[in-house]
């Protein structure tokens, strides 16, 4: 994991550029980063501007980090995350997670592009996540721990947590928004998985798959943060249609979703859930 100096020097530039601090954080996920032009009186940090950030390269990302007021509510957007398959180290995946920590972030939504292995799910459906499976890919705390953050073994059995999600279900139902739950399967990637892969993940109990997420919410919750993760099912995962995988339906999907999404994460908001 980086150094601690320098996860504080990044906390330290952010905290300069800012007035208001927010306690609540959204990761806004491929194809879902329009989220963050509704954002009034915004202060755009770019990643290359913050001592420790690398910058992010993934399609549909943007690289900066956006903070004001979305419909009133003071929030601190990720517009674009650090993805495994990149070729960054967990520790620096995972870096942002711990410099909200040390910014006074306690809340956290983590959004994401992923696949259906559902198959009663249809491209454009949000997924409320319930819990994750990871046992195929490396873990992010692998390495000395950093005791100021957490525990070396944390506990993972409410990651998601339960009391929110049962909130935001209602919250969604009074907005006429059919909110899917369920399990979200992380890969590495960068390739999209073998129709095989999808058959075992739906064995193992996933209803979506995707490349990011687990290892922030990881780490998020290893630093005591409530997280919340929602899914944007852009495709059916391999095998499901007779039909190849395309990046490009990722994107076009989040766009398609794009008023449906924004209205959802409002609404939490507004709500107060968190
Ligand atoms: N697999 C993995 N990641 C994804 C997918 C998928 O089918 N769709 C969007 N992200």
């Amino acid at each position: 994991m980086k150094d601690i100096l320098a996860l504080k020097s990044a906390a330290d530039y952010i905290r300069s550029r800012i007035k208001v601090m927010p306690t609540r954080a959204i990761i806004l996920g491929s194809g879902l980063g329009e989220l963050a032009d509704d954002v009034k009186n915004p202060v755009y940090i770019n990643y290359t501007d913050i001592p420790g950030f690398p910058s992010s390269t993934a399609p549909g990302h943007k690289g900066r980090l956006v903070i004001g007021e979305l419909e009133g509510e003071n929030v601190l957007l990720m517009q674009g995350r650090f993805h495994f398959y990149e070729g960054y180290d967990m520790s620096v995946v995972v870096f942002p997670i711990r410099t909200m920590k040390l910014l006074g972030i306690t809340n956290l939504i983590v959004t994401n592009a992923a696949g259906g292995v559902n198959r009663s799910f249809t491209p454009g459906d949000l997924m409320l996540i319930t819990d994750h499976l990871s046992m195929f890919c490396t873990n992010p705390l692998i390495g000395s721990n950093y005791s100021e953050f957490g525990p070396r073994f944390n506990d993972m059995s409410d990651s998601y947590s339960k009391e929110y999600r049962s909130k935001i279900k209602s919250s969604a139902a009074e907005i006429g928004i059919d909110l899917k739950e369920g399990i979200y399967a992380y890969m590495t990637g960068p390739s999209y998985e073998t129709p095989a892969e999808i058959v075992a993940l739906r064995t193992l109990g996933a209803d979506a798959v995707g490349m990011s997420t687990v290892p922030e919410v990881i780490t998020a919750v290893h630093a005591g943060l409530k997280v919340i993760g929602i899914s944007c099912i852009t495709n059916m995962a391999a095998g499901i249609l007779d039909q190849p995988l395309d990046g490009d339906e990722v994107i076009e999907t989040g766009q398609k979703v794009k008023e449906k999404f924004s209205k959802l994460i409002i609404k939490i908001l507004k709500s107060n859930i968190m």
